[in-house]
């Protein structure tokens, strides 16, 4: 199947963000494809991790951002007023840069969000969900035995992987990764791109990432950013073997970043 038979999930137009007085974003305009993963690569600073936050409005968050322009999420306003960020954020998953456990037990970092959402009934279920979204983030061994301890205990690798666990629980429709792998061992990146792969099956699935290597193995669309502006964005074979512009095939060399 090739990348123009995917239906398109997420559609951006023209969209610019400020911090405050300064532009971090300029018109980016791009098209998601739903069952698919799509790479944002690009040198540190270039709008990245700014510019998967307005697909969630997590920017709503920041103090001083401000988004214009527009985000459909299947041919939906993101940003209309009428619709609740909350379900937003519980369709569009979201794995940070940082790991951010919740101050509470491994277990609860993961049961929370399918409890309130009312994804499970009982604690069986809930036991089930966290066994299985563990094992499916490969962290389950490390920690059966510690379920109740608090996730801020563990290592920055295992956290993270907690993190990823807590995001697939509650079967996001979307799921946002930035740097999913960047604090991870080799061991556990390729468990990460395992899931992934597995994952776009039924998701519409887009990774930040500065190995040009995870870019080519996991995705099938990439959009490479430099200072603010989507400079390019195609099919991943295309991008890494046969680049149109200039500054894209600098980066993917190796030449600037
Ligand atoms: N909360 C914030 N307040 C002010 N400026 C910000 C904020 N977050 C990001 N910026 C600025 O916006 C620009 C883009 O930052 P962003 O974090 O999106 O880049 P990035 O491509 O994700 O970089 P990296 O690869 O280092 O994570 C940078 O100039 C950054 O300094
Ligand atoms: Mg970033």
């Amino acid at each position: 199947m090739s990348l123009s038979d995917h239906p398109i999930r997420l559609e951006a137009r023209d969209v610019c963000v400020h911090y405050g007085a300064k532009q971090a974003l300029y018109d980016v305009s791009i098209d998601i494809p739903d069952r698919a993963v799509t790479a944002f690569i690009g040198p540190s600073g270039c709008g990245k991790s700014t510019f998967l936050r307005c697909i969630n409005r997590m920017n709503d968050t920041i103090e001083g951002a401000r988004v214009t322009g527009r985000i459909a999420l299947d041919g939906e306003d993101v940003y209309d007023r009428s619709l609740d960020v909350v379900e937003l954020r519980a369709r569009v998953g979201m794995v940070f840069q940082k790991p951010n456990p919740f101050p509470k037990s491994i277990f609860e970092n993961v049961a929370y969000g399918p409890k309130i959402h009312g994804m499970v009934r009982n604690k069986a279920e809930a036991e089930e969900v966290v066994v299985s979204s563990l094992k499916r983030a490969g962290l389950f061994e490390e920690v059966k035995d510690r379920l109740h301890e608090p996730g801020t205990g563990l290592s920055g690798g295992q956290q993270q992987r907690l993190c990823i666990a807590r995001a697939i629980a509650t079967r996001p429709e979307v799921l946002l990764m930035d740097e999913p792998c960047s604090a991870l061992d080799p061991i556990a990146t390729a468990i990460i791109e395992e899931l992934i792969d597995e994952l776009r099956e039924n998701f519409t699935i887009v990774i930040v990432t500065h190995s040009m290597q995870q870019a080519a193995r996991v995705s099938q669309k990439t959009a490479f950013f430099h200072l603010g502006k989507l400079i390019e964005e195609g099919d991943t074979a295309n991008i890494f073997t046969n680049p149109a512009k200039k500054q894209t095939q600098d980066y993917i060399m190796g030449r600037i970043g």
